[in-house]
């Protein structure tokens, strides 16, 4: 379960001469297995939400809850505990370029001591649940949009997170690609995981009919389950 409680961010700029309040007084929750998508418009403080819950930001008021942890008293050592329950999907896909689909996504795992044929079944497993299975030795140049996209999936789901959080995972894709990302997503929360989408993607958020938290200028708006857009 992750909960927020009247959380606020400012970020300081230029030595704290100026300040921008990303969110303001947010309080939510989302329990485990949820699907929820956070609609906003560019600037309305929906990574600043996914960061706050992976813990690369702290609150300057308020409190995040993840699995009862209140993530303001957690150490910056050990944010990686935090870290290893969550699956991140961004929408510029952040791929190694000079890796193959296979070693990017092995690369995750590399730095746990597992023996080659344990990183080797476990990358199959999910470079064939996002459908890639034909393309495990091609490189991030060779793959379309969604492909490379469908690569970051499975580099994500490599560590069987509990949470996953997509930053606008389709902004950059065609509305054919988007279609197919969406869709493994909600296959990956059938499974179980819970997902948080960020998306401002009208089309996207009308046809999921999810609960939508609505942002706006840092403000949840609404909150509402089988929600629509309204922006
Ligand atoms: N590290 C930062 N330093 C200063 N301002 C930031 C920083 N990150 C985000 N902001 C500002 O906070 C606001 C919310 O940003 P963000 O959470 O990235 O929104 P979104 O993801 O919805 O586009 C924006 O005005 C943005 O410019
Ligand atoms: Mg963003």
């Amino acid at each position: 379960m992750i909960e927020f409680e009247n959380v606020s961010k400012v970020y300081y700029l230029d030595f704290a001469k100026e300040k921008k309040t990303a969110l303001k007084d947010a309080t939510f929750k989302i329990k485990d297995g949820e699907f929820v998508i956070l609609c906003g418009r560019s600037g309305a403080g929906k990574t600043t939400i996914l960061k706050l819950i992976s813990c690369e930001e702290k609150p300057t008021s308020g409190r995040v809850f993840f699995d009862k942890k209140d993530l303001t008293m957690v150490k910056k050592s050990d944010a990686h505990l935090i870290r290893e329950k969550i699956g991140f999907i961004f929408q510029d896909f952040k791929l190694l370029p000079y890796k193959t689909v296979l070693e990017n996504v092995a690369y995750a795992l590399e730095a746990f001591d597992y023996d080659e044929n344990k990183i080797n079944d476990e990358v199959r497993q999910v470079v064939e649940l996002v459908g890639l299975d034909k393309k495990m030795d091609c490189f991030p140049r060779e793959l379309s949009g969604g492909e490379q996209q469908r690569v970051s999936i499975a580099r994500a789901l490599i560590h069987r997170p509990e949470v996953i959080l997509a930053d606008e995972p389709t902004g950059n894709l065609d509305p054919y690609n988007t279609r197919d990302i969406i869709k493994i997503l909600l296959k990956i929360n059938e499974a179980g995981s819970t997902v948080i989408l960020s998306t401002h993607d009208k089309e996207v958020v009308n046809a999921l009919k999810k609960r939508v938290i609505t942002i706006d200028e840092g403000r949840i708006m609404r909150d509402e389950e089988e929600g629509v857009y309204f922006l």
